[in-house]
C-alpha cells in the first residue's frame, strides 16, 4: 500500500456513529482500511474473539441483501448476536410509532444499530436519539457511508493506492447514494472525478458544489464515449424506486449499458466497480473481465464491517486462526 497517513488511535472510533462519508477524516479512513486487513478474509478471524455478549440491532425499513446480511455476518463472525427486522410492516411502525421512538426502544435492547430508511436524514435523527452507535446503512438518496468504506478498501486492494486516482461514475448520479458518499470521500484523496449519465440524472447541486469546493473539477458528461482514460469506473443502476414519476424512469431505464466492447478502450488495467444489485446496466460477460470487482466488493464488505463494528464497540483485537 503506498498511501501513508498520520497514526490514528483506533480507540478514537469507540462509541461513534457513522452517518456520512464526511464523519471520518482521511487519516481515520486509512487507519480503518489498514485495520480491515486483519479481517481479510473474514474466516481468518476467530469467531468468538471480539464482540461476545454484544448485540447489533438491524433496522431495515427498505429492502437490502448485502448491507443487512453482511452486517449480520460480520457481527456473528465476531461472536456477537443480532436482533432486528427486514420488513417494517411487521413492526409497530405500521401502527404509527415514530422513527425516534422505534430507535429509542431498539437502542435499549442493543449495543449498536444499523439503520436503512427511505428518508434522507433518518440515520442522523436515529444517531441523535439512540445513545449508542448508529450506522447509516443507506438513507434515501443521500448517503451510504459503509458502502464507501468497502469500495475504498476494494479499490485500494486492487490498485495499491487511493491517492490521485482517475475515477468515473456512470449511472444514476442524482439518486445514487453510493455515488454521493464515494465521491465525497474521494475528494480527500485528490481524485480526478468524472460523472457520466443521462442529463436528467445529473449530480445534486450540493454534491457538485462540495466536489468543486474541494478544489477538484466535477466533470459531467452525457456518454461513456466522451470519457478519457480512467483508472476506475464505478457503475450504478438507475434507482427506479426513487423516481416520483414512473414515466421519468421509463425514459432513462435503458440509457446506458457496459459490455466488453464499450470498456475495451480503457485497457485491461481498468478496475470496474458496482455496488450491486445490478439490473441491465452491466453485461454479465463482464464478470470475466480481470478488473471486474463487484463480487470482491461483496466479500470485502464483511471484512470492513467486522472492522467497523469492532472499533465502534471497542472490541478486543482480532485473533487469527492458528
Ligand atoms: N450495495 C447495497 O447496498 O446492496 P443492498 O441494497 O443489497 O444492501
Amino acid at each position: 500500500m503506498t498511501d501513508v497517513h498520520a497514526p490514528v488511535a483506533l480507540e478514537a472510533f469507540r462509541g461513534r456513529s457513522v452517518v456520512s462519508a464526511d464523519d471520518f477524516t482521511k487519516e481515520e479512513v486509512l487507519a480503518l482500511l489498514d485495520a480491515a486487513r486483519a479481517f481479510d478474509p473474514p474466516a481468518s478471524v476467530r469467531a468468538d474473539a471480539a464482540l461476545r455478549d454484544r448485540i447489533l440491532g438491524t433496522l431495515f425499513f427498505e429492502p437490502s441483501t448485502r448491507t443487512r446480511l453482511s452486517f449480520e455476518s460480520a457481527m456473528l463472525r465476531l461472536g456477537g448476536s443480532v436482533v432486528g427486522f427486514a420488513d417494517a410492516n411487521m413492526t409497530s411502525s405500521s401502527k404509527g410509532e415514530s422513527l425516534a421512538d422505534t430507535v429509542r426502544v431498539v437502542a435499549s435492547y442493543c449495543d449498536a444499530i444499523v439503520i436503512r430508511h427511505p428518508k434522507e436524514g433518518a440515520a442522523r435523527l436515529a444517531a441523535q436519539v439512540a445513545g449508542i452507535p448508529v450506522v447509516n446503512g443507506g438513507d434515501g438518496s443521500n448517503q451510504h457511508p459503509t458502502q464507501t468504506l468497502l469500495d475504498l478498501y476494494t479499490i485500494r486492494k486492487a490498485t495499491g493506492r487511493l491517492e490521485g486516482l482517475r475515477v468515473a461514475f456512470l449511472g444514476d448520479l442524482r439518486y445514487g447514494r453510493t455515488v454521493h458518499s464515494l465521491a465525497r470521500a474521494l475528494c480527500r484523496f485528490d481524485a480526478d472525478l468524472s460523472f457520466v449519465g443521462p442529463p436528467t440524472l445529473r449530480l445534486p447541486d450540493e454534491l457538485r458544489e462540495a466536489v468543486r469546493a474541494s478544489g477538484r473539477p466535477a466533470r459531467e458528461l452525457d456518454a461513456l464515449e466522451d470519457l478519457g482514460d480512467v483508472d476506475v469506473l464505478y457503475v450504478t443502476r438507475i434507482q427506479k424506486e426513487r423516481f416520483p414519476d414512473p414515466m421519468d424512469y421509463e425514459r432513462v431505464r435503458n440509457a446506458y449499458r457496459i459490455d466488453r466492447a464499450s470498456v475495451k478502450r480503457f485497457g485491461e488495467g481498468l478496475k470496474i466497480l458496482h455496488p450491486l444489485p445490478r439490473v441491465t446496466e452491466v453485461d454479465p460477460d463482464l464478470d470475466a473481465h480481470p478488473g471486474a470487482l463487484w463480487f470482491d466488493q461483496v466479500r470485502n464488505g464483511v471484512s470492513v464491517r467486522m472492522t467497523l463494528l469492532s472499533l465502534l464497540l471497542g472490541g478486543r483485537a482480532p485473533g487469527r486462526r492458528a
